[in-house]
């Protein structure tokens, strides 16, 4: 039985160790995503942070931060998801699935207009995401793993729009 919650101050330990050993164990690698989580929280931008926990043991982790984005001069609500970790030895059994849910659901509550994300387009289209949503917004991350969904109906894609990221990504990168 796997339970979807917020995460405790006592999870840290266990949420950085478990970021840490699935992007090790990933096609890319360690590229500090574990420390990234942790800078984001230093920066008081972790503004959702949610855990998968099966058996007392955490399984899952998935992270939300604002994003500085404008949609043809006008500022739009903006987040990053990223980033999103299932145990390995637990992964394919929909953990990341129920946590990007979990977090969409959260943001559409609380007013988001769009989540923007670096991932795989190959498993984040399932959620929503596309390539050509996110295509507008200038960044340094721009091509084809920069993605968008939009929340707000009312939210229509621009000509032209930019959206950074919260300042530890690029930190986590130096
Ligand atoms: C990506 C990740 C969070 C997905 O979590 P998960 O619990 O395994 O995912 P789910 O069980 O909800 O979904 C599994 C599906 O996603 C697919 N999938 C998982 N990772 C994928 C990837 N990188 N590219 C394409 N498809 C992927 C699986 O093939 C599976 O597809 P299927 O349902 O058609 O069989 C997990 O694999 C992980 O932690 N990977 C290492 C870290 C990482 O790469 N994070 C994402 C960075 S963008």
């Amino acid at each position: 039985m796997i339970e979807l919650r917020a995460e405790r101050p006592d999870d840290r330990g266990a949420v950085l160790a478990l970021v840490h050993q699935a992007f090790s164990a990933s096609e890319r690698g360690h590229t500090g995503e574990a420390e990234l989580v942790d800078m984001l929280d230093e920066d008081c931008d972790l503004i959702f942070s949610h855990v998968a926990e099966s058996d007392g043991k955490i399984v899952g982790h998935i992270a939300l931060s604002p994003m500085r984005a404008k949609a043809d001069g006008a500022p739009i609500r903006a987040l990053g998801l990223g980033p999103v970790a299932a145990l390995p030895g637990r992964q394919r059994r929909g953990i990341g699935s129920a946590l990007v849910a979990a977090a969409h659901d959260w943001a559409a509550k609380e007013g988001w207009q769009m989540i923007f994300l670096l991932g795989d387009p190959r498993y984040y289209s399932r959620f929503g995401y596309s390539v050509d949503a996110a295509q507008p917004f200038a960044s340094p991350y721009a091509g084809p793993y920069w993605q968008a969904i939009l929340l707000d109906d009312s939210l229509t894609l621009p000509k032209a729009g930019k959206a950074d990221y919260a300042p530890a990504f690029a930190r986590s990168e130096s």
